[in-house]
């Protein structure tokens, strides 16, 4: 008989509710966004998003169940998000989750939210571990070696901000809507459409602008993207104009695209390497060749999955990047990183406590400035 396990997602700004099927079959997926109720913010403001996350939790969990056409005792466990993110959007889920399991006398399963975008990768396609991951979101930006289920490697992290921070607080200083990233992907697309009308190379604009690549000099796997930022503010205050032209703001976004996937080459090559060298013994018993994963929300980047896409195809790696709608925060991740751990025995009791940070390595060093992004 098939297993089902509900998810339930509210670490962010997006309420996700979805129900899964042991076979990978996404009975129900829904999601509500909140980019209206932080868009005047410009960023998510915590005490809003836990409070949008308690009025659309009840209607999603119904809509979910009606959806899938199944009734509660249908369900062989309940997941639900108990950490890293902001903790009363957490609190918000997890209480959810624990209420259902406790009404319907059903396993409950806390996820760590990293772990579910880690995993994404195996409800959309068939792949073993261990394979190397790229976590890139608003809240986190990590290079990590998935070697079991709750058992990952950390081999990089962001000293400052994540990079979907990064292209959020660099649209913030160019006038675009929260959240940013999908607008300066579609600057940088129309610079490189215009470029091409013109017969104009578009990488010509790299030398104006010369952006830094933080840390790509140093062979830690380490992450800093604020000098970046910091570097695109001094361009935009030095335009005199009160609102940057199109043109200007095509540059802008199109140059930091290339600085960003500068960092992405360099670090991810070394990864591999060191990912190459140090599951050898692992990585040969597969009968395949080994994966990079790439996750969260700025995997929707169209310029970065390409860059990944060459990448990997040069080192004889496969890229496994998920559809758009798995790779930013959803229900559906939830669920089956449950269905993962409850498939392995990995239960838990309901007084299980939220943790704001949680740490998918538990042994990394400390990165001063990393917080919940270590
Ligand atoms: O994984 P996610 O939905 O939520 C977090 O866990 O943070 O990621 C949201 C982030 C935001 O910073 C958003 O601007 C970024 O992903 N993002 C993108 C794109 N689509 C979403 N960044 C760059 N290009 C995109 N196309
Ligand atoms: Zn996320």
């Amino acid at each position: 008989m098939s297993k089902y396990v509900l998810g339930i997602e509210s670490s962010c700004d997006d309420t996700g509710v979805a129900i899964i099927r042991d076979d990978g079959h996404i009975c129900a997926n829904m999601l509500a966004s909140q980019y209206v109720e932080h868009e005047e913010f410009g960023g998510v403001v915590p005490e809003i998003a836990a409070r949008a996350h308690l009025e659309k939790m009840d209607q999603l969990i119904i809509a979910a169940m009606r959806e899938s056409g199944l009734n509660f005792n249908d369900l062989s466990a309940v997941a639900a998000t108990c950490g890293p993110g902001l903790i009363g959007g957490v609190m918000v889920g997890m209480m959810a989750g624990k209420a259902i399991a406790a009404a319907h006398n059903l396993p409950f399963i806390a996820v760590n939210h990293l772990e579910a975008h880690l995993l994404t990768a195996r409800l959309t396609n068939t792949v073993d571990m261990p394979y190397l991951c790229l976590l890139v979101s608003g809240g986190h930006t990590q290079i990590l070696v998935a070697e079991d289920i709750d058992r990952y490697k950390r081999l990089g992290t962001t000293l400052d901000d994540a990079l979907g921070e990064a292209f959020d607080k660099t649209a913030k200083m160019m006038g675009l809507p929260y959240p940013g990233g999908p607008y300066m992907q579609k600057l940088a697309q129309d610079y490189e459409s215009r470029c091409a009308e013109n017969g104009i190379d578009p990488k010509d604009i790299i030398a104006k602008y010369d952006l830094p690549a933080p840390l790509t000099q140093q062979k830690n796997l380490d992450f800093s993207f604020s000098g970046l930022k910091t570097a695109m503010r001094k361009h935009i205050d030095a335009i005199e104009a009160d609102v940057i032209s199109q043109q200007d703001a095509e540059e802008l976004a199109y140059a930091f695209h290339q600085a960003v996937i500068k960092v992405l080459e360099k670090k991810l090559t070394r990864a591999i390497e060191q990912f190459k060298i140090d599951y050898q013994d692992a990585l040969s018993a597969l009968n395949t060749p080994p994966s990079l994963v790439v996750a969260g929300g700025v995997a929707a980047n169209s310029f970065i999955r390409q860059a990944l896409e060459d990448l990997t195809a040069a080192q004889n790696m496969t890229l496994i990047a998920p559809p758009v709608r798995l790779c930013s925060d959803n229900g559906a991740m939830i669920a089956w990183a449950g269905y993962e751990r409850f498939k392995r025995g990995l239960v838990n009791e309901l007084d299980f406590a939220a943790r704001p940070r949680w740490p998918l390595d538990p042994n990394a060093e400390k990165r001063i400035g990393a917080g919940v992004k270590a």
